[in-house]
């Protein structure tokens, strides 16, 4: 599988932004975060305007979650996205990107205070109410400023997402928002409604990761509108704004086959106008906040390939291992979810794919990549790519076994930019304080 600007050079080596990419391992070292910068910049357009075509004042914010630097949260806003953060943390690295704070969201489950004033400091442009104690608490920080927040609150609506179990966030059981079903959420619409720090504007609700289908979102659209609907009879409040989170899935795998943007817009539009006028509610703006679909595929990581082992396999058979130097620390979600990735012989990519292994990290644990990789037989030095590493991968990695996190390059048109450099044992060591 390709994906965006990726492709075979007369060489045989993949290509991706018009750079090669054994010269882009050679030039920044391995392992290394390779992103496709002008089909990423095009996917972000296409997004807006899926939407925006539909209902043009919906907003699409990028869930920073997924992939952040600050070249991304420039590169979401020139092309008229807004963004979401999830921590102090990635609030200020917008900030110091120059985004404009009006166009942010903060989210999380546990906002402490100190989150809660810089995003008011700030000016954040909304504040995803996530508890109770949050938004007592948000309140009373706003009306001591002497400001009124705006602010969405989140729900949970109890919709199965029919995902992974920990990116399934829409169910009754879960630690994300307030309950729809037991009358909570409605009851802290009520008590925002009257807060002196809080301008409440509108409900949000994500629920879960790589959907593949539009069903949920349909379902979403409906259940919301039913928290509106019984809102407005028990406080008469009609909200500006509507947000369904992110979600969409991509293909990791051939048989996965994500929706289209414009599919996905049309469910979501019209999903939410047909609801509303079966209620008789105006139809609110919609907003969303994908992550991974924006990202996720426009992304690949480069690793050398090092020691191979052919051993005993518990069928009787062999099995050949093909360590990589990299793994857990920069890509922690096989391990997490068992999550599959596509690869592809960088360096020999015209080849034929005949040779079943299983690709290994280097960490000290049994950190398999990929389980069953089909590629032409591996030798050690060769360049390995596994691709749709764009998003949950540098924002998941971590220093696992002192490993140095890789560098980001963004590609585009034949230009290589290093964006995030390498980590180094100064980075690292910097914190120990002896
Ligand atoms: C509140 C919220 N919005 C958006 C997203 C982005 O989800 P995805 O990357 O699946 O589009 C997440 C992911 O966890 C989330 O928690």
């Amino acid at each position: 599988m390709f994906f965006g600007t990726q492709t075979i050079n007369e060489k045989g080596h993949l290509e991706v932004g018009g750079c090669d990419t054994v010269e882009l391992a050679g030039n920044h070292g391995t392992p290394l975060y390779v992103v496709d910068e002008e089909a990423l910049r095009q996917r972000c357009v296409e997004y807006r305007e899926a939407f925006q075509d539909k209902a043009p004042s919906a907003t699409v914010a990028f869930a920073t979650k997924a992939f952040l630097c600050k070249s991304m949260a420039r590169l979401a806003c020139e092309a008229g996205l807004h963004l979401d953060v999830a921590s102090l943390g990635e609030l200020r690295l917008v900030a110091e990107a120059g985004v404009a704070m009006e166009k942010v969201t903060l989210h999380g489950n546990y906002k402490k205070d100190e989150d809660l004033e810089a995003a008011l400091d700030l000016g954040v442009g909304l504040v995803a109410l996530d508890s109770t104690d949050e938004y007592r608490r948000l309140s009373q920080l706003a009306a001591e400023r002497g400001i009124r927040q705006r602010c969405i609150l989140r729900v949970s609506p109890g919709i199965d997402a029919h995902t992974l179990d920990a990116i399934s966030t829409g169910r009754n059981d879960t630690k994300f928002g307030i309950t729809v079903e037991s009358g909570a959420a409605l009851t802290a619409v009520e008590e925002c409604l009257s807060m002196p720090g809080i301008e409440l504007i509108g409900i949000h609700s994500h629920i879960g990761s790589q959907i593949l289908e539009l069903e949920p979102f349909q379902l979403l659209a409906a259940k919301l509108m039913d928290l509106l609907l019984s809102a407005r009879e028990k406080t008469g409040w009609n909200p500006e704004l509507v947000v369904l989170g992110g979600g969409l899935g991509i293909q990791y795998e051939e048989s996965d086959n994500p929706p289209e943007l414009r599919s996905l817009a049309e469910a979501i539009v019209d999903g939410i106008e047909r609801e509303a006028a079966a209620r008789g509610l105006e139809t609110p703006r919609i907003g969303i906040e994908p992550g991974r679909s924006i990202v996720g595929e426009l992304g690949l990581t480069l690793y050398e390939i090092g020691p191979i082992k052919t051993v005993p396999s518990a069928d009787g058979n062999t099995r050949t291992y093909v360590s990589v130097d990299g793994g857990l620390s920069d890509n922690p979600r096989p391990v997490m979810y068992g999550s599959p990735y596509p690869v592809i012989l960088a360096n020999r990519a015209g080849e034929e794919a005949s040779s079943e292994v299983r690709i290994s990290g280097r960490h000290c644990e049994t950190d398999t990549l990929v389980p069953r990789a089909l590629l032409p037989a591996p030798k050690s030095g060769d360049l390995l790519a596994v691709q749709c590493t764009g998003a949950y991968n540098h924002t998941m990695a971590s220093n696992y076994n002192f490993f140095y996190r890789p560098a980001v390059v963004f590609v585009e048109q034949g230009k290589a930019r290093e964006v995030v450099r390498r980590e180094t044992q100064e980075d690292l060591l910097a914190r120990d304080l002896g």
